[in-house]
């Protein structure tokens, strides 16, 4: 699966630090955090009917991550809020629209590593794209060698920019001719994909890993409290590669793809073993929530 341009991002706006750039002059300065260290946080989000989905659960997921990152001079939820309905505004976008929303630790004064040399507050990089759900109605995965990182390492808690495992997971993928990549934990359990988290069903029962290596997902809140809501049994535990392998169906969560069907992983066919889709079932009640719940454009 390779993400095709959209010539309807030609002329898109961008915004950066406090204002809006066209695509092709939005730039940060070499010495911007996130070109020295990948230090900055990010969130992606998605409009969908004139409605930001969950904006309020990515709002506090960014200003937890730069806190836990210490970032100084952090702009307030409502200069984002209000940044990103300019950018919205600018780009007559209401719907099919994706938006990567960084926060770096800013500008420093000399190269280095240290915080001390940022002296300017953070930069906010709001890039909102034309974008449907990325996905085709089902994917192949791969098991990368590269563990997601623990908690013990860097805490995947923290939706930071320095993606280079994920990145160096994708890589598997691509070479193995497959789509993403599952990453195991230090454990050897299953944590997640390389940029979204993962379930499985069997016997009637959803399953997926603990948030301890995985990014704690949007989606995947949004999957366990359909789930919670609707009398389908959801269990959070350990879960191991052969367990996926075995599972009725399996399938990934996230803002950029919604929820997809994983048709294969490491070669092995996923089965389904019940008529009647859990999945689907799921999925209805996801598309229901897209349709009806969200912050409103205030344009
Ligand atoms: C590593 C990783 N896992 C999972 C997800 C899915 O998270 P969400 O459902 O909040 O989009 C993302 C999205 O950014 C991610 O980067």
């Amino acid at each position: 699966m390779l993400q095709q341009y959209d010539k309807r991002n030609n002329d898109i706006q961008i915004w950066v630090d406090d204002k809006l750039y066209p695509r092709n002059e939005a730039k940060v300065s070499v010495f911007d955090s996130t070109v020295q260290g990948g230090d900055a946080v990010w969130e992606g989000l998605r409009v969908y009917d004139g409605r930001i989905f969950c904006f309020e659960q990515h709002l506090n997921r960014l200003m937890a991550s730069a806190k836990a990152m210490a970032f100084a001079k952090i702009p307030t939820k409502e200069f984002i809020t209000d940044a990103l309905m300019q950018t919205l505004k600018a780009n007559n976008q209401r719907d099919e629209t994706h938006v990567r929303l960084t926060l770096s630790r800013g500008l420093k004064i000399t190269s280095g590593m240290d915080p001390r040399l940022n002296q300017f507050g953070c930069t906010l990089i709001i890039v909102a794209e034309w974008k449907p759900p990325v996905y085709p109605p089902s994917i192949k995965l791969v098991t990368a060698s590269q563990r997601r990182n623990s908690p013990m390492c860097v805490d995947s808690k923290i939706h930071h920019n320095n993606l280079i495992n994920n990145i160096l997971a994708k890589i598997e993928a691509n070479f193995a001719g497959v789509d993403a990549a599952i990453m195991l934990d230090i454990y050897g359990f299953v944590s997640e994909a390389n940029g979204v988290n993962i379930f499985m069903i069997k016997d009637g029962t959803v399953y997926t890993s603990y948030a301890d290596a995985c990014l704690p997902g949007i989606t995947r809140a949004t999957v366990i409290e359909i789930c919670k809501n609707n009398n389908i049994t959801i269990v959070e535990r350990n879960i191991s590669i052969s367990e996926f392998y075995n599972a009725d169906e399996v399938f990934v969560t996230g803002t950029m793809g919604e929820l997809t069907a994983v048709s294969e992983i490491d070669g092995r066919t996923i089965e389904q073993q019940h008529n009647k889709s859990i999945l689907q079932k799921i999925n209805k009640h996801f598309k229901t929530k897209t349709e009806k719940e969200g912050t409103l454009l205030t344009f």
